[in-house]
Formats: C-alpha cells, sequence, structure tokens
C-alpha cells in the first residue's frame, strides 16, 4: 500500500491577483488530506472519507474525477490499465478555501507514487499535482500545491511565461493563532477565477489599479511579517479584503464573519482562497485571542479550524 499526504493552507495575501503574476504570500496550516493507494481492482475507485461542509464531496466528485485522470497521465500511467483503490482521509476539511483540492492531489500523487515504485521528487509531485489542480481551479497559479508540497511560509509569484515560478521560504519570529471561518457555502473556485479573468478584461481602467494596488500590498506585508508587526499585518490583511471585494470575489456571509471577528478584537481578517463563500481567515496572535474570536463564531453556528501560520516544520 502507498501513503502520501499534503498540507491545507491559508492564502494571507493574494489569492486570485496570484494568478495574473501578482505575488501572494501563503501559509501551510498543520492539518493534512491523507491518501492511502493499493493495486487492486477493478479501474479507479475513490473512497473519499474526508469531513467537510455539507455536500462538498458531491459537489467537488466531478471535477475529482477529472483530476485523478489528468494526474495519472501527467504521471504516465495508462488510465486503460490502471487498476487502482484510492482511499482518502485525513485531519483537513473538506471546506472550501483552505487548499483541500490540492493538498489531496498532492497526497494521492504521494500515495500512487509510492505504490507503483517511482521515485519522485518534491518538485515533480508539485507539477503533477498542479496539472491535477487544473480541474477545480481552471488556470490556477500553483499557489494552493506549492503549499500542499512543501509546507511552511511562501512568498509566491507565478511565472506567467511558462518558466519557473518564483517559490521562496519565509521565516517570521514565532508561528502566530490565526482563525479560519467557514460559511458552509460550498464554492467553485474556477467559476471565481474565470470571473474575475472576465471582469479584469472588459474593465481594465477599474482592475488595473487594484492590481498594482495588491502588488504593492504583497510587497508591504511581506516587510511586515518579517518586522513581525502583526498589528500592520492586520491592517494590510483588512486592506487586501477591500481588494478581494472590489473584484466581486467576497460575499456576504463571508463579510459577515469578517466583521465578527474584527469587533471581537483580531488585528485583521479576510476572504482567503477562492471566496463566493468557502472560508475566512483572522489573524488573532495568542491563545486567548484565538479562543475569544473562535468561540464567538461557533456560538453562531459556524465551523471554525484554530491554526497558526508560520510554522517551519511543516
Ligand atoms: C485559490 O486557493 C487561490 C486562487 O488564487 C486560485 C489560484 O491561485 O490558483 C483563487
Amino acid at each position: 500500500m502507498g501513503r502520501g499526504s499534503g498540507f491545507g493552507k491559508v492564502i494571507l495575501f493574494g489569492e486570485h491577483f496570484v494568478v495574473h503574476g501578482v505575488p501572494g504570500i501563503v501559509s501551510a496550516i498543520d492539518l493534512t488530506a491523507d491518501a492511502k493507494v493499493k493495486k487492486i481492482g477493478d479501474g479507479i475507485t475513490i473512497k473519499d472519507e474526508r469531513r467537510g461542509a455539507k455536500g462538498y464531496t458531491e459537489k467537488k466528485r466531478t471535477q475529482q474525477k477529472e483530476s485523478i485522470q489528468r494526474m495519472l497521465k501527467t504521471m504516465g500511467i495508462d488510465l486503460e490499465k490502471a487498476f487502482l483503490e484510492i482511499w482518502l482521509g485525513g485531519n483537513l476539511p473538506g471546506f472550501s478555501g483552505i487548499g483541500a483540492s490540492a493538498a489531496s492531489s498532492v497526497a494521492i500523487a504521494r500515495a500512487i507514487a509510492e505504490e507503483l515504485e517511482m521515485n519522485l521528487s518534491d518538485e515533480r509531485i508539485n507539477e503533477i499535482a498542479y496539472e491535477a489542480e487544473k480541474a477545480y481551479a481552471g488556470t490556477p497559479s500553483g499557489i494552493d500545491n506549492s503549499a500542499a508540497t512543501y509546507g511552511g511560509l511562501i512568498w509566491f509569484r507565478r511565472n506567467l511565461s511558462g518558466g519557473q515560478n518564483t517559490i521562496e521560504r519565509l521565516s517570521i519570529r514565532q508561528p502566530v493563532e490565526i482563525v479560519i471561518g467557514s460559511t458552509r457555502v460550498v464554492a467553485d473556485t474556477k467559476e471565481m477565477v474565470a470571473g474575475v479573468a472576465e471582469r479584469k478584461n472588459e474593465n481594465p481602467e477599474k482592475y488595473d489599479p487594484l492590481f498594482n494596488q495588491a502588488e504593492w500590498l504583497a510587497l508591504e506585508a511581506r516587510k511586515t511579517l518579517e518586522d513581525f508587526d502583526l498589528r500592520k499585518v492586520g491592517r494590510l490583511m483588512n486592506e487586501n479584503h477591500g481588494l478581494l471585494q472590489q473584484i466581486e470575489v467576497s460575499c456576504k456571509e463571508l463579510d459577515y464573519l469578517i466583521n465578527l471577528t474584527r469587533e471581537q478584537g483580531a488585528f485583521g481578517a479576510k476572504l482567503t482562497g477562492g471566496g463566493g463563500g468557502g472560508c475566512m481567515v483572522a489573524l488573532t496572535p495568542g491563545k486567548e485571542l484565538q479562543e475569544a474570536v473562535a468561540t464567538a463564531m461557533e456560538k453562531e453556528g459556524f465551523k471554525v479550524l484554530r491554526a497558526k501560520i508560520g510554522i517551519q516544520k511543516i
């Protein structure tokens, strides 16, 4: 039996903008999708036992099937002759926005590679997961699969000419508590990414300045994270959410949760990932603030994850 894992993530700065070559900052979280693969059975079977938002697994099933086909093709495995039983689990829930699809692709690619005794580097796993991500995100930037493969805190810039993307590891003084809140709305990343591209194309007068601002914000955020000025990081996250609202990827559920966490004292909050539902992230340094914010959300019935950014070991 082959086994593999991939990390979940939160994008701290730059989702959507990153698809178009603006830099982004992503942190892996210490929750993983885990896969086991066995060479057995007839064709490809998938047993997805991840817990998650209601309807997540059902809504993503077609995309999941396509992603595994893309993955096998990229790995040079003949689809007609592949008999694989794939089991998917782990403690990363199936919520939109926290890299559940990329984490599962990395986990499955690693498990298949182990079962078929292919000795693949992390770079190769990352490339395979990127191909698989296309089924979920259409034209992904590569930020999610990079976080899922390598873990840690990453500065990412997509190379729009098809060359190597920039993937730099960032380090901060110490890990910082965050709260991730799920709106319970399952979002389609592919539609969200396509929508931004379409609006950007139709309305460059509005969108170009927003993209320039996102670039400035990412550069400022990198410096501020490295200086460990968490109050300012929070303010920059709020500004980033403002830009995401303007490119129309937020929604009322996300804005509600974001306001709630700010009222509870979060240093800053924004949507994370594709938006249109899915998850938000609040910066809540210290166990006490993290607990206060998380509890306030749970009291209103929202599902919450308590996590940390900047853990170097993962
Ligand atoms: C999704 O987690 C992040 C997006 O920017 C898409 C991508 O970068 O592939 C929306």
